[in-house]
């Protein structure tokens, strides 16, 4: 018997769509189920106690012979920041070499290696790589491994959408610059973030980085000249509160620090804004209605900077390093939550902020 037309149709693409996403959400599970986020109520931390800080790339060869050889490849995403590295293998560098990324990391704010084998490094070394940068600073709120509290866990899929509600599901847009834990006295440098699952290329799930070098570059002279000397108040109370009501750990008390609002880089000297709407609450010494036009003004300025802004995209083996001091980043929250994004931040914590 001849088939009839409709065993002839081919599917359409909404049907190859919705299939893809059932294989998805049935896919057993994480391609690396090791770093499966954790949160146990139990765990606690003792406070982080203050430790000397010399950046890495304070002792760097300026031509970094050890990590740009012959075989890489750079190639820049705009003149302001992040770099797209081929043909560098991050487990294999040198002391000399890791020095010399976080020279370049400093230089260019965001460097996205390509093709890396560090995902299926043991955690020890992992972890021995990034603390080449400072300690590794264990977060009080977030998803982590069991036995490995370095490791901070972003995990979303049908099941998992935290990040969403912390956002808030009543937002027009779900985008939240911020410079990560910059609560901590000691806030983060060179900061490492490799993905293990991610959606199909141009599903979503990019990261939006932007030079906070260049933000302050924009301004005038005399609104530059305002901004020095003044200080902000950084808070970890909101991510704690928001951790407690949804049942989830609060494993140090929430601190929060005041920190320059121009700092200086320990090694390039550059200076940048150091204010971000995730963290950064209040201007120390003004009213109320000051702080808050000065910080929306700000706020304002960062967010609207397309042309100072780049989007880190993720394939598989890419891992992503940024200077925490002189960016802000938000996660892209495009994708469909049926899709699983999975990947793991090594948080080196560097000085003190240096007033600029
Ligand atoms: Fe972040």
């Amino acid at each position: 018997m001849a088939p009839s037309v409709a065993d002839l149709e081919t599917p359409s693409t909404v049907d190859v769509i919705a299939n893809l996403k059932q294989e998805v959400k049935e896919k057993k599970g994480p391609s690396y189920p090791f770093y499966y986020p954790q949160f146990d109520l139990n765990e606690k931390f003792s406070r982080i106690e203050p430790f000397e800080s010399t950046d890495p790339g304070s002792r760097a060869d300026p031509a970094k012979p050890h990590l740009l050889t012959a075989n890489t490849t750079t190639h820049d995403l705009s003149p302001y920041l992040g770099t797209e590295v081929t043909g560098v293998q991050i487990s294999q560098l040198t002391s000399e070499g890791l020095d010399e990324l976080a020279l370049y990391t400093a230089e260019r704010k965001v460097l996205i290696f390509r093709d890396q084998d560090f995902k299926d490094l043991s955690p020890e070394r992992q972890i021995e790589i990034a603390s080449h940068f400072g300690p590794i600073h264990k977060h009080p709120t977030s998803g982590n491994v069991k036995g490995f509290p370095e490791f901070h866990v972003v995990y979303r899929d049908a099941e998992h959408d935290e990040i969403r509600e912390y956002i808030g599901l009543d937002r027009a847009s779900l985008l939240s610059w911020h410079s990560d834990v910059s609560y901590e006295r000691q806030t983060p440098g060179t900061t490492f973030f490799f993905i293990l699952d991610q959606p199909d290329n141009g599903g979503g799930g990019d990261t939006l980085f932007l030079s906070q070098v260049e933000a302050y570059r924009r301004l005038s002279p005399e609104f530059q000249k305002r901004l020095e000397g003044l200080r902000a108040v950084h808070s970890g109370v909101a991510q704690a509160d928001n951790s407690r009501k949804r049942g989830g750990p609060v494993r140090r008390e929430p601190i929060e620090s005041e920190h320059p609002v121009v700092r200086v880089h320990p090694v390039t000297g550059e200076k940048a804004l150091y204010v971000n709407p995730g963290f950064t609450r209040r201007i120390v010494g003004y009213k109320t209605e000051e702080s808050e036009y000065l910080l929306k003004f700000l706020f304002d300025h960062i967010a609207k900077g397309s042309d100072f802004q780049v989007r880190g995209t993720y394939k598989p083996g890419t891992v992503v390093v940024w200077d925490n001091r002189v960016t802000c980043h938000s996660a892209t929250l495009d994708f469909d939550n049926v899709l699983r994004r999975h990947a793991v931040r090594l948080t080196p914590q560097a000085e003190v902020p240096i007033a600029g």
